[in-house]
């Protein structure tokens, strides 16, 4: 298994000097960003392998053009995971916690071994490891004691995250009878697959937003500022790394076994390899074996056994050379698609799905995943009894990328649209939940169903809208409550939720007097709702929940709405003609005037509420605003909120158009660089404050 690093479409190498340029300095600034994504904000943008890929080539760019060598460069530092004011203590690391070289070849991997063995004129022992795919960890004893629990930071300075990691079951507190009382040991943090499952399962239920993957979920927990929580979450840990003035035995494997004697979880998957050919062996049995695991892997680490070679083989700025990491490449399987079905959502897309026959990947096992559209299906020329390719990265969700070429069907298909494996692929002509013919806008890749008061999910669907925590915020109505009560008649549109008795809701099976209370204070809450979330909550199709806002400020109810122009309508900032058409489609069906009154008559707020309605003013008119940095006074969201409120813009990046930039403490660098650059104004909290007040 050999990976040429750029056989990918991800990256294509280039030869012209000033694009190579040009190339560096994107690079380095997607980099730079991507970092802070994945280390900060725990929400990754890039897949592992893109940002290795997008590393390597910035590398390669950078030793082929060392005039432009920039000691700020990615290339040069590892990733930081410092947050702002995020309430832990900070604390210099007592030796630099570094990162490791890695490869997705064989070959490279071959390379580092040969190069190793000249640098020290014979084959040393190395030491093969899994390389757990989760966030490193150095923990420092003082006198046996577990003192400190810093994070990687950037390198040098890390949080100190001690009371959450002393939730893990993992990692003894205090450490008796030990050849070593004061002494550094690292490792991974990790969520376990079973626990990473479960946190997401549950916060689906409550709509939050979804770990990508288990690493995201294990940043995210260890930076919560309650432990308690961080003890529910279920983390575990791996160390690999002991480190101290004086270790108890001179190879990196017979530290390890210490370890484990004083009781920390140090793997069984170690070999000690005297040769390439053992190191290769030891991949290939893991590349496979690892789905068994319960934790994430993403590769091997190799490092020289013998710990008096590895200080002679030295570091370079960011990695030592006496160690390197295998990444495995992302995993891929081939599978049967047994047969295309489709889903049809809360606004009528009609979604095909591949139905496949269940395979292991990541450690769990995928049966369904989306096609997206018919344009994706055509595309990848994919039919019902083809051998398809399933590969899951660093994302939740698997995709289909490709299919094997072969002669025939594996299956014969006899669905009910009357075409069977060997034709070729026709997506649906009628909605397979209620009948109707579906249509598809030419400038849309979407079939959709138009049946939206008749078409069971889509009627549904709009109530999982209204009652959803952004809009309504119904609690105690979750997505199978909603259907039971549909198929037992109780409701069929949001207006009847206003009608429901306790009684009916009792009726139901499973239903005791604390839910049903729940659900019914839920409803009589959801009349105290402001009109700018009504009207998000109505579920007009395009008016999400930014739009309603804009369109609620300017339309104080749901009658000045109801009877705007086109033109009104498009003066509304964001709002187009395809908005504008859709409010009066909306209002032009008597089945929503009827909700409305009702809702109207529940005690629904359909217009402002004068008392509440925030003072507005044209004082920030034809102004851009970048928000950067954490607030005392309101949250971001409320700032953004305030620019709109005055008649201000807010953006997220900081270009020639911004006006000023509302800064609150930490401010991020690359914005303050480039305001710098720019000349761009800053302007701190209580000066905004003043400027949107003061007349
Ligand atoms: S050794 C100086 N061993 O991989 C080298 N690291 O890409 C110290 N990792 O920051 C690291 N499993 O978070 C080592 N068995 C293992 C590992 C491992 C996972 C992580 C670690 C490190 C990163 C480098």
């Amino acid at each position: 298994m050999q990976l040429n690093l750029f056989d990918t479409e991800d990256i294509q190498p280039q030869d012209n000097p000033l694009q190579e340029k040009d190339e560096i300095f994107a690079l380095r600034k997607e980099l730079e960003e991507a970092n802070y994504k994945y280390y900060v904000l725990s929400q990754p943008t890039l897949s592992d392998r893109e940002f290795d890929l997008k590393m390597r080539r910035l590398q390669d760019l950078e030793a082929k053009h060392p005039e432009l060598a920039d000691k700020n460069s990615p290339t040069q530092h590892v990733g930081s995971d410092l947050s702002r004011k995020n309430g832990f203590r900070q604390m210099e690391h007592k030796r630099p916690m570094l990162s490791l070289a890695n490869t997705y070849s064989e070959q490279e991997i071959r390379e580092w071994y040969e190069r190793v063995c000249k640098d020290i004129s014979f084959k040393p022992d190395i030491v093969c490891e899994l390389k757990y795919d989760g966030l490193s960890i150095s923990l420092i004893y003082e006198n046996g004691t577990l003192v400190h629990a810093l994070t990687r930071g950037d390198g040098t300075r890390g949080d100190d995250v001690i009371d959450n990691v002393k939730t893990i079951p993992a990692i003894p507190w205090k450490i008796d009878n030990s050849p070593l009382t004061n002494f550094e040991i690292r490792g991974e943090i990790l969520l376990p697959w079973e626990s990473f499952e479960r946190l997401n399962k549950e916060r689906e239920e409550q709509e939050e937003p979804l770990f990508a993957n288990p690493r995201n979920a294990a940043s995210g927990t260890l930076k919560l500022q309650d432990p308690r929580i961080v003890a529910k979450r279920g983390l575990d840990a791996y160390l690999y790394y002991l480190l101290a003035d004086k270790l108890p035995q001179d190879t990196h494997y017979g530290c390890l076994q210490v370890a484990r004697q004083m009781g920390f979880k140090v793997s069984d998957a170690i070999r000690v390899c005297h040769s390439i050919d053992q190191i290769m062996q030891f991949i290939s049995f893991w590349d496979t074996e690892r789905r068994n695991l319960p934790v994430a892997t993403d590769g091997i680490v190799l490092k020289v056994n013998d710990l008096s070679l590895q200080q002679q083989l030295g570091y370079t700025a960011k990695t030592p050379r006496w160690a390197i990491a295998y990444k495995f490449p992302a995993e891929k399987q081939l599978t049967l698609l047994k047969k295309i079905t489709y889903q049809v959502g809360r606004t009528g897309v009609v979604t095909p799905v591949a139905n496949l026959e269940p395979v292991q990947l990541s450690g769990t096992t995928v049966q369904r995943a989306t096609l997206h559209n018919e344009d994706f299906i055509r595309q990848l020329g994919i039919r019902e009894g083809d051998m398809v390719w399933v590969k899951k990265g660093g994302e939740i969700i698997p995709k289909i990328t490709g299919k094997e070429e072969r002669k025939e069907s594996l299956i014969e298909t006899d669905s009910e649209n009357g075409h069977n494996g060997l034709s070729s692929f026709h997506f649906i002509t009628h909605c397979p939940e209620c009948g109707a013919m579906l249509i598809r806008d030419p400038n849309e890749a979407a079939w959709r169903c138009p049946n939206e008061d008749g078409c069971p999910p889509q009627k549904k669907g709009k109530v999982e809208h209204f009652v959803a925590r952004k809009a309504m915020n119904i609690d105690g109505l979750g997505s199978e409550t909603i259907d039971l009560f549909f198929e037992k008649g109780r409701l069929g549109n949001i207006a009847d939720l206003y009608d429901l008795k306790q009684d009916d809701i009792l009726a139901l099976e499973g239903f005791q007097q604390k839910a049903t209370q729940n659900i019914l204070d839920g409803i009589e809450a959801s009349k105290q709702v402001p009109w700018p979330r009504v009207l998000f909550a109505l579920g007009i199709r395009y008016v999400g929940e930014t739009t309603a806002k804009k369109l609620a400020r300017r339309f104080t109810s749901v009658d000045a709405l109801k009877e705007a122009s086109t033109e009104c309508l498009t003066q509304v900032e964001d709002v187009g003609v395809q908005i504008a058409e859709s409010i009066h489609a909306y209002f032009g069906k008597q089945a929503n005037l009827d909700i409305i009154e009702r809702l109207r008559k529940a005690g629904v707020r359909l217009q402002a509420d004068e008392q509440q309605a925030q003072p507005s003013s044209d004082r920030l008119k034809g102004q851009t605003v970048v928000i950067s940095g954490t607030f005392l006074h309101h949250s971001r969201d409320e700032y953004k909120e305030l620019i709109e409120l005055h008649g201000g813009k807010n953006t997220g990046s900081v270009s020639k158009k911004t006006s000023f930039i509302l800064a609150g403490d930490n401010m991020g660098p690359q914005k303050l660089e480039k305001a710098r650059q720019l000349g761009v104004r800053i302007v701190a909290e209580d000066e905004f404050l003043r400027l949107i007040v003061e007349s």
